[in-house]
């Protein structure tokens, strides 16, 4: 039972903000993840990558050993084993939930399969990726620490594994759930004018740019800018993005079916 990809994948990110509590270290949101997992499976999706995000399981232990700036000394390498450790922990969580609500959820583990050059993918092994969708697989990525071929490693945002992935995998769209609506002209959770962006293209990004702010919690990859920022490539490709809360029931199960739903669409 072995067939090409004939379908094009959905490539989804979950972000740890979702699927954390971004406040209390080491701390996952076991309902939200529960939860998600059901909308995922009845969403029923044929052909889907799923890539989560660190959220208090990687930003502050990463922060904690200056994972961030490359190698500066040896006392990092424990930081960075300490780090994927967390990670792993994390998406064992979520596998572990994807599986119970039936869904064939494999881990695939950045930190084995990519090398960055100063923090961007330099090269991807994607062959057991591209083997394993075509065997109906749910890959299971993630926000993780990787080796880097100048800065002795890099933290390798889930953000921009799936623009990556998006693109070497061809993907039909990309589903990005977060805890805020969507892109907003400002801040929604300080600015009460802030307004929901319901479809911008790349050039009203463009101009959108100055306005958006970064996330104020711990974040050494960025807020919504570096989202933003991560995810023009795959959208220049000619896939579209869109942006929904995850943590409001039913909006994840809406994005993955193609149905109309509450958020931000980015296209070319
Ligand atoms: C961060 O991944 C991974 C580490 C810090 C090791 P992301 O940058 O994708 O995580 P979130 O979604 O912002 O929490």
């Amino acid at each position: 039972m072995v067939r090409e990809l004939s379908v094009k994948p959905i490539v989804m990110k979950l972000g740890g903000s979702v699927i954390t509590d971004k406040e209390k270290k080491l701390t996952p949101n076991l309902p939200a993840i529960e939860r998600l997992a059901n909308e995922i499976s009845r969403a029923n999706v044929l052909s889907l990558v799923l890539v989560h995000g660190g959220g208090s399981f990687g930003h502050p232990v990463a922060e904690q050993y200056g994972l961030n700036e490359g190698y500066k000394d040896s006392s990092q390498v424990m930081g960075f084993s300490i780090t994927h450790q967390a990670m792993t922990k994390l998406n064992k969580l979520i596998v572990g939930s994807l599986i119970n609500h039936n869904i064939p959820a494999v881990e695939v583990q950045p930190s084995s399969c990519v090398v960055t050059k100063a923090g961007r993918i330099q090269s991807m092994e994607e062959k057991p990726l591209k083997k394993m969708l075509e065997m109906e697989f749910v890959p299971v990525l993630y926000g993780d620490v990787v080796v880097d071929s100048e800065a002795g490693f890099a933290i390798l945002s889930g953000d921009q594994i799936v623009s990556s992935l998006a693109i070497t995998l061809d993907a039909r769209r990309i589903v990005v759930g977060v805890d805020v609506d969507g892109l907003f002209t400002g801040d929604p959770k300080t600015d009460s004018s802030a307004r929901l962006i319901q479809h911008i293209t790349l050039e009203g990004l463009k101009n959108l740019e100055p306005l958006i702010e970064g996330s104020k919690v711990t974040d050494v990859t960025g807020g919504m800018l570096g989202k933003m920022f991560e995810l023009k490539p795959a959208v220049e490709h000619g896939i579209p993005a869109i942006i929904v809360n995850a943590t409001e029931p039913n909006r994840v199960y809406r994005a993955l079916k193609g149905e109309k739903v509450v958020g931000t669409v980015i296209e070319r």
